[in-house]
């Protein structure tokens, strides 16, 4: 894994934002996956920016999105689709049929993973999938003890993440207790991973995910199997990893590189 530590949330997007923009003015025609939750809001905003005043064109990028609520109609106010819609897509020149969230709504709930499989597949598969971190160290819906070869399929939630995100519902109204998630399989097989995370809350589980074992307790250590993982942290989140000096010495070097022969080591394809 690649360790970036960097000062705060506005650096940390920033960076992100670079990544991704040299791989779509690289790839025009890139696959994305994409996460919604607060850790990538910063990145969708500069990438807006660089879009509008930039002209980054989303006009061939194709989507994947990791997960999705199940029971509710896309055109939910928390569906993760409208998410995307509203912190995203709506701002970008890009065609939402290019756009790919889980169905959340099918009548078997359970066909919708195989589908979304086939449609990655299709596609040529994940080019450079952004993902977050919950604080319990799941990655998409994959609460602790997934299975780490697990694909795109039907979660129950947590009751810990129902209530985290009853927020959102109004009092009364139907809340998901299921959604579709990628699996860590399917997660494990995009070409790049760009992991972004920030806040003291996340310090325990970037821990366990870079310096722990190998454990489905902690679903985004199977991370550590992946070739080409990115993660980019501000100092809280970064602040209970043993070997930080050596992630910075590291960056520091690999900076002087980057000059010489970015952004071309960096694009996956
Ligand atoms: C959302 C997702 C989740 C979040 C995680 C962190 O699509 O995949 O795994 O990345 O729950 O959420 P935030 O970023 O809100 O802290």
């Amino acid at each position: 894994m690649e360790i970036i530590i960097l000062t705060n949330e506005e650096a940390v997007a920033k960076r992100s934002a670079d990544l991704v923009e040299a791989q779509i003015r690289t790839f025009p025609d890139t696959i994305l996956g994409l996460a919604t939750g607060s850790s990538p809001l910063g990145l969708y905003k500069e990438l807006v920016v660089r879009h509008q005043k930039h002209s980054l064109s989303f006009d061939q990028v194709r989507t994947f999105n990791l997960d999705e609520y199940v029971g509710i109609p896309a055109d939910h106010s928390q569906s993760y689709r409208t998410f995307m819609n509203e912190n995203l897509f709506d701002d970008l020149n890009i065609d939402k049929a290019n756009t790919h969230v889980p169905d959340g709504t099918m009548e078997n709930p359970m066909d919708a993973g195989p589908v979304f499989e086939k449609k990655i597949a299709e596609a040529g598969g994940i080019d450079l999938q952004v993902l977050g971190i919950g604080t319990d160290g799941h990655i998409g819906f994959n609460e602790p003890t997934s299975s780490i070869r697990s694909r795109t399929r039907l979660k129950t939630l947590t009751k810990q993440t129902v209530e985290d995100n009853s927020r959102f519902f109004e009092p009364g109204e139907f809340q998901p207790k299921l959604a579709i998630t990628m699996g860590i399989g399917t997660i494990l097989e995009t070409r790049r991973i760009l992991l972004i995370a920030t806040g003291e809350n996340k310090a325990e589980a970037v821990h366990d995910m870079i310096e722990g074992p190998i454990a489905a307790i902690c679903p985004a250590s199977a991370l550590q199997m992946h070739e080409r993982v990115t993660v980019i942290l501000d100092e809280a989140a970064a602040k209970n990893l043993k070997y930080q000096d050596y992630y910075r010495h590291v960056s520091e070097i690999q900076d002087e590189l980057v000059k010489k022969h970015r952004p071309s080591d960096w694009i996956a394809r």
